[in-house]
């Protein structure tokens, strides 16, 4: 055996083949005394530390994580991570009571990161979305979903796709591509949103589908992008979103919708009727669109950063959410303009105490649920044996320290694929 963690107060192993929902959501599969074993790469053996201890050989190096909970590497199934540049003037100005959707109106918002990512080379996109990662990783980020959207032209958008696949092979974080050409409409196409539409449907996704195919360098994670969408008041309404998620649907993209951030638009029944993988930031979903989803197995990634970053009040109702049998996910929504957080820990702060998730909910919202949100579910998000060894080790008692504290760093060990990376 390469390394053993013993002694954990708990392990949360968080075990499950499938999303976790209802009385379930909040499953945290906990060993007392527990330990993981792990070689290659992946994890062998999880259990009580008397019977895990015992595959200790002269070579294995043995942690002690005792006063600690050993859990899963936290999966974020939200991102806008790559990007250049900054919006801390509009940040600014938002204070001062400008709205978000009155900049984004008038030509700024993610226009102006558009702006500033298509004049970046792809190296500088690099540099400043690896710092972003170097801190995720440090609060126990091991995956991340990861947009593009920033290019809304063809090129940009693959440059986007670039940075994210050079990344997932030099940082330790595993990144997983989603493509969302539809994320604003461009100031070039203003007034023509649908002649921007039809750039997507025709031109955009067959050139992203050729783009993927040809590359043939990755491992486990070589696969279509996800299919996301902006469905929003000043964004694209729902028979736009469903016209792009159609038609990507048909080219065999997974898919996601960004639904309901702001207006209710219909994006959380389109994506049960579409048979999404998510739909995500849910702020003002009607109970009876959580029913659809419910019915379509799509899972809710909850965002309570953006509410938070938007300095608004009307948090997602996850309670209602778990009630209406949704699985739940968690991201951060990392992003210039609504959401600049780049801690899990904190996004479970949150959950628990706006969106009314018990913390072993946002727990398992924030591992096995955001694993098979982001389309990676077999391979991590919870300690067993066979998946890939993304393992935490967190400096609390108990687990319902993780969500109590905040602000504060718990986390003392990551280790990734195997490998102490933190
Ligand atoms: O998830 N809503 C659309 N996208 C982001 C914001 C992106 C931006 O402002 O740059 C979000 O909140
Ligand atoms: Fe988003």
């Amino acid at each position: 055996m390469e390394i053993i963690i013993h002694s954990a107060e708990q392990l949360l192993s968080v075990t499950g083949a499938r999303a976790k929902r209802g009385a379930a959501q909040g499953d945290l599969g906990i060993i007392e005394n527990g330990a993981v074993a792990m070689r290659g790469g992946d994890i062998v053996a999880v259990g009580p530390s008397e019977a895990i201890r015992g595959m200790a050989t002269r070579e294995t190096q043995l942690i002690d994580a005792s006063g600690c909970v050993v859990l899963p590497g936290f999966v974020d199934a939200h991102t806008h991570v790559v990007f250049a540049g900054d919006r801390v003037n509009e940040f600014e100005m938002r204070l001062r009571g400008a709205s978000y959707l009155e900049l984004l109106k008038a030509g700024g918002g993610i226009m102006n990161t558009v702006r500033a990512t298509r004049a970046a080379s792809v190296e500088q996109i690099i540099v400043e979305t690896r710092a972003r990662l170097d801190r995720m990783l440090a609060f126990g980020t091991t995956t991340v979903e990861a947009k593009t959207g920033y290019g809304l032209d063809t090129a940009t958008e693959l440059k986007q796709l670039e940075a994210i696949y050079v990344l997932d092979a030099a940082h330790a974080i595993d990144l997983v591509p989603t493509f969302i050409g539809a994320h604003a409409i461009p100031v070039e196409y203003a007034g023509r949103a649908d002649a921007f539409v039809n750039m997507v449907t025709d031109e955009m996704l067959g050139a992203v589908k050729a783009w993927e195919e040809k590359r043939q360098t990755k491992g486990p994670f070589l696969r279509l992008p996800f299919c996301d969408v902006f469905c929003d008041d000043g964004a694209f309404d729902a028979e736009q979103s469903r016209r792009i998620l159609s038609r990507a649907r048909a080219l065999g993209f997974p898919l996601k919708i960004h639904a309901d951030e702001f207006a209710n638009l219909g994006g959380a029944a389109l994506a049960a009727e579409l048979g999404a993988t998510s739909a995500d930031h849910l702020m003002v979903t009607r109970r009876d669109e959580m029913k659809k989803m419910a019915e379509a197995n799509v899972i809710g990634v909850l965002l309570p950063g953006t509410t938070f970053g938007l300095g608004k009040h009307d948090f997602a109702n996850g309670r209602a959410f778990v009630e209406e049998n949704v699985p739940i996910a968690l991201g951060s929504d990392l992003n210039p303009g609504t959401s600049w957080n780049e801690s899990m820990p904190m996004i479970i702060a949150m959950a628990t105490r706006y969106e009314k998730l018990t913390t072993a909910e946002a727990i398992v919202a924030a591992t096995l649920n955001a694993a098979f949100a982001t389309g990676v579910g077999e391979r991590v998000g919870s300690l067993e044996a066979g998946k890939q060894a993304d393992v935490l080790i967190a400096s609390v008692p108990d687990y319902r320290h993780l969500a109590y504290r905040y602000g504060t760093n718990p986390i003392r060990h990551v280790i990734k694929a195997g490998r102490v990376v933190v």
